[in-house]
């Protein structure tokens, strides 16, 4: 018997008057179907078994029954998907809302707002303790969702590991391999053990949260941090120069930490080649997903890396949620960080022996209502098609760099999209003699919302000689019109600023 908070299945493209309907199912009783996968990750999302419906959430009766669509998005598709996200109908100054920060968080669907909402109304109760029936109801969509979450990355069920957000599943794994530097984990942990002499390696491009808990590791391990640098154009050098990635990994390099795509540059990065080059020295990989998983189709057994993060609020789930994925073995021989309840076999007075993982870094009581929100956010992306919102986001953020690029003073970081750079829909850029702030302050003015600053990202900052930049981040709810809207705000910001 299995319990799944879900979109029914055959649910196309959201926004259409019905057609995408979060379900909340519980145990018990007779009945149910199983729960296809409509989306074209080619991996079933089933969930079979035994179900009975303890509350539905009917969004927008009556409910489609259509094939799921897998024609290109468009704006009037994507005008169907706005439909689900209640904020994109707010005016903000006057303006309607124009969304371009989900690089910083994303909106959420109707059907993840109201899974949480269903949760507490109907089954609240503490997982993986209690023999009461909320409990035991609890705990299987909790299991559920992780599953449905697995499936979206290519990951195995028991390779999840919930944790606050990709930031804190970064922290978990370097105290966790501070741990077993000092010994925890005995032999089996030995791999992860760093002292002096041995090295980690992060790139120059990383988010602040994929850089100081190695900085942290280092110092505290005597392990040395070693960088690979960009290139002028904004790629990770892989061949040339002392700070290639082929010349600084080597035999004294036991982790590679990368992200997949840039949160400032927009670039999606060459994995396989740096995963190859990690590996052949026997190096762990922990890949930062967080600009990934919400935008591409992603398949982390595919990929090949050891361990991957991200955060749910990146990808239309509620904030207080992320991964840390781990091959099985590894996390089964890696030592806790967090310690407590829920994670432990046998306490003793003066020891204790612990549960395998996942739930060997799942201290405490669980976040229950945010991971089946997750897995909520996962089918609803899922129904709509990844390929799909890849294809739409790359077709934005061509059009976001070719006509920020056509405005005289502005500089646009990160390679143009091209041949052989895949861009995600997102841009970081510099107007000469403006600073950020009031380039923002300027657009929202007109009720467009981008992030301004360093993005959490200040080496790369540095690298290209700057300390702040605008930016437009879009998602599968972006229209043209809005990427319109955006650079003509960003051109007419220079005649109100006096730079034209
Ligand atoms: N890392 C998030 C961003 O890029 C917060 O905005």
């Amino acid at each position: 018997m299995r319990v799944s908070p879900r979109i029914r299945a055959g649910s196309p493209v959201s926004g259409e008057v019905g057609a995408i309907r979060g379900e909340l199912r519980g145990a018990g009783g007779a009945g149910g179907a199983a729960n296809a996968d409509p989306g074209t990750h080619g991996r079933n999302a089933g969930a079979a078994g035994t179900l009975v419906s303890l509350v539905t959430i009917d969004l927008n009766a009556p409910t489609s029954t259509r094939e799921p669509d897998t024609r290109a998005l468009d704006d009037a598709a994507v005008a169907r998907i706005r439909a689900d996200f209640p904020i994109l109908a707010r005016e903000v100054n006057g303006h309607p809302l124009v969304y371009l920060d989900s690089g910083a968080t994303s909106q959420k669907p109707q059907s993840v707002i109201d899974v949480e909402r269903a949760y507490y109304d109907t089954v609240n109760a503490a997982v993986h303790r209690g023999a009461h029936t909320l409990a035991g109801e609890a705990t299987e969509l909790f299991e559920n969702a992780r599953a449905t979450v697995a499936r979206f990355v290519g990951a195995a069920d028991d390779e999840i590991v919930w944790t606050s957000n990709a930031t804190e599943g970064l922290n978990l794994l370097a105290y966790s391999m501070s741990n077993a530097s000092l010994g925890r984990g005995g032999e089996d942990a030995a791999r992860f053990r760093l002292g002096p002499g041995d090295e980690i390696v992060v790139t120059e491009l990383e988010h602040h949260a994929n850089l100081v808990p190695w900085q942290e590791l280092a110092f505290r391990t005597g392990a040395t941090l070693r960088v690979i640098g960009l290139d002028d154009e904004g790629r990770i050098r892989l061949d040339e120069g002392p700070d290639a990635a082929a010349n600084v990994i080597g035999a004294r390099t036991r982790l590679v930490a990368f992200t997949h795509v840039s949160n400032v540059l927009g670039a999606v990065n060459p994995v396989e080649r740096l995963v190859d080059l990690a590996h052949a020295v026997g190096a762990l990989v922990v890949l930062d997903a967080c600009q990934s998983a919400p935008h591409l189709p992603l398949d982390l057994h595919a990929l090949d890396v050891d361990f991957a993060v991200f955060s749910g609020h990146k990808m239309l789930a509620p904030t207080g949620i992320g991964v840390l994925y781990g091959r099985s073995e590894l996390l089964n021989a890696l030592p806790p960080f967090l310690t407590g309840g829920s994670m432990i076999t046998t306490v003793g007075l003066t020891e204790s022996e612990f549960l395998p993982a996942p739930m060997r870094f799942e201290a405490g009581t669980q976040r229950v209502s945010q991971a089946i929100a997750l897995a909520t956010a996962c089918d609803y992306l899922d129904a709509i098609g990844m390929h799909r919102i890849e294809a739409w986001e790359a077709a934005l953020g061509q059009r976001l760099y070719e006509g920020l690029a056509g405005i005289p003073g502005v500089r646009i970081l990160g390679p143009a999209p091209d041949a052989r750079t895949e861009r995600v829909g997102l841009a970081s850029f510099v107007v000469d003699g403006i600073h950020s702030h009031d380039v923002g302050q300027f657009l929202d003015d007109r009720g467009i919302a981008v992030r301004v600053g360093h993005h959490c990202a200040q080496p790369v900052h540095r690298r290209y000689g700057i300390t702040a930049t605008t930016r437009a981040s879009a998602y599968l709810y972006t229209t043209t019109a809005e990427v319109d809207a955006a650079i003509e705000a960003v051109a007419d910001s220079r005649s109100f600023f006096r730079v034209a």
